[in-house]
């Protein structure tokens, strides 16, 4: 299955990409900056480049993937919100 994963750099987040590579699926995942970017790619991710404001990355990101695994959390913003509307 193709997952996209936001929060793919975090403690909850990067064990949660590396079981889906681990397990034959593939990730298209989140990335803010360009060290997540690197982190995520290196860990064997496609990256796409935004953050959870960013309401038409997300969009696309859920366009993309089969399924979608949210883990991204930002203690100043309301991240699941952004990802909800994304969705609808
Ligand atoms: N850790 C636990 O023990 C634990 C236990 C139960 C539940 N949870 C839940 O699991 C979820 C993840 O927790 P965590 O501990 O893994 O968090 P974390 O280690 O703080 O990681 C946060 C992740 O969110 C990303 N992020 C933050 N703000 C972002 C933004 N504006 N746009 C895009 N990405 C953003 C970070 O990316 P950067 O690398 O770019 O900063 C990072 O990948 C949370 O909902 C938490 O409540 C955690």
């Amino acid at each position: 299955m193709h997952v996209f994963v936001t929060g793919g750099t975090g403690t909850i987040g990067s064990a949660v990409v590396s079981e889906l590579l681990d397990n034959d699926h593939t990730v298209l995942a989140l990335a803010r900056s360009d060290r997540s970017v690197q982190v995520l790619a290196d860990a064997g991710a496609q990256v796409l480049r935004g953050g959870l404001s960013d309401l038409d990355v997300l969009r696309s990101g859920v366009a993309q993937s089969e399924g979608v695994i949210s883990l991204a959390f930002d203690h100043g913003d309301h991240g699941a919100d952004a990802l909800a509307a994304a969705i609808t």
